[in-house]
């Protein structure tokens, strides 16, 4: 039983304050969960508030349904008191900051009275064997830095690492190899808030360095590593048209620039090419680059939804509805629990799309997103190459692989 819900704020990798909880049983477990936090967020998201406001509201009136009345192992009855204690459907009234920490304490202190991994409680005795392919985040900009690249992410896709290690690992080189290529064309650059590198170059000089540094790396580590993109397409979005700084795409030329870029460099994943409600547009881009796969047979390259779906089930079953896409970008603060996450992540698997989970811009060294991605066999994990905040979870693959 729970004995103790507390919530406090903590530091972010921003430097923004976000909710972290800590939960407590009666047979002495404990697990502490912290919420991340968006930049580039989705319109159809689950709201994350102000901090001091989440916890008040959650202290009132979430923490008196939980204390006392629920198990931490029954995650589905944690989760039901958070959503019955908020109210609404979008987590606006305790914040769905306050929701997704309390559920991951949750779901740690359940591990914890078990005395067995996250992963292993979360997907069962027999989960921990397929490991995902982390997507390191190198170049980037949008909303993510100023006066860099208008295409949010460029990742690196070890699809050939033998081991999550060796992906881990040449993710890193990857981003350590772009920097000495922009060093060597005497480009200055700082890091985004994911740790890519932001400089001020136009998008089609970072595909030509990025394409270069996974090419060396590649031939150096002797695996396949080929690499994707978050488009954020929302974000350029505006008035009917694509911006890219002076420069404007209609909702067709942007499809065929996405098509045209997947061809030209063998992208095995694009995330959000066009806006968050197009899921039509999705559709037909599917259509156009991978006709032989289909929505329902996740190949390559995949069209994922990040701010389409939303870790949402009934956006998602929209999605499945209309063909939108081969993937879902899976972020449990995006819909504020992770019974509900789950959901999603089932949904999806059972139509054939991959669920990518993913951190956000906004982190803490919470790796509840680790063990995520180990229990429910995504194929794909997007945690960043660098900084501390995402090793956090990059390293906490390399530990269950190799304690499994
Ligand atoms: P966000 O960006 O965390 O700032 O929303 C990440 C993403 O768009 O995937
Ligand atoms: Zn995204």
């Amino acid at each position: 039983l729970v004995t103790e819900v507390r919530l406090r704020r903590v530091l972010d990798s921003r430097g923004n304050p976000t909710v972290e909880a800590e939960v407590r049983t009666e047979d002495g477990g404990f697990g502490r969960g912290a919420a991340p936090s968006g930049a580039s967020t989705g319109e159809h998201e689950a709201v994350e508030i102000p901090v001091d406001e989440a916890i008040t509201k959650a202290r009132e009136l979430a923490v008196p349904r939980l204390e006392g009345q629920v198990y931490a192992g029954d995650q589905r009855g944690v989760d039901s008191a958070l959503r019955g204690a908020d109210g609404t459907s979008d987590f606006s009234e305790i914040g769905a900051n306050s929701a997704v920490a309390i559920s991951m304490a949750a779901a740690k202190a359940a591990a914890d009275v078990l005395g067995v991994p996250l992963y292993q409680h979360l997907g069962g005795a027999f989960r921990g064997r397929n490991f995902p392919i982390p997507l390191g985040n190198v170049i980037g900009g949008g909303e993510h830095a100023a006066d860099a690249t208008h295409i949010q992410e460029f990742l690196a896709a070890p699809v050939g690492a033998p081991s999550v290690a060796d992906a881990v690992f040449a993710n890193a080189t990857v981003h350590r190899r772009i920097g000495e290529i922009l060093a060597d064309r005497g480009i200055a650059a700082a890091k985004g808030d994911e740790g890519a590198w932001a400089p001020s170059i136009d998008d089609s000089e970072a595909f030509e360095i990025v394409a270069e540094a996974v090419g060396a790396v590649a031939d150096e580590v002797g695996f396949e590593i080929g690499f994707g993109l978050d488009v954020a397409g929302a974000e350029l979005y505006e008035d009917g048209v694509y911006r890219y700084g002076d420069e404007t795409k209609t909702p067709d030329e942007q499809r065929e620039y996405i098509a045209g870029l997947i061809e030209e460099y063998g992208l095995v994943y694009v995330e959000d090419p066009l806006d968050e409600n197009d899921f039509e547009g999705f559709a037909e881009l599917l259509d156009r680059v991978a006709p032989e796969t289909g929505a329902r047979k996740a190949g390559r390259p995949l069209i994922c939804g990040d701010d389409l779906f939303v870790t949402n089930t009934d956006r998602l079953e929209r999605g499945i509805e209309a063909g939108a896409g081969n993937s879902i970008l899976i972020k449990p603060n995006q819909i504020g629990t992770l019974s509900d996450t789950f959901d999603a992540i089932e949904v999806a698997v059972e139509n054939g799309y991959a669920p990518v989970v993913s951190h956000r811009s906004g982190e803490t060294e919470d790796t509840t997103i680790a063990h995520l991605a180990v229990a429910t066999d995504a194929p794909f994990i997007k945690t960043g190459a660098v900084g501390g905040e995402r090793t956090a979870k990059l390293n906490e693959l390399i530990r269950i692989e190799a304690n499994a």
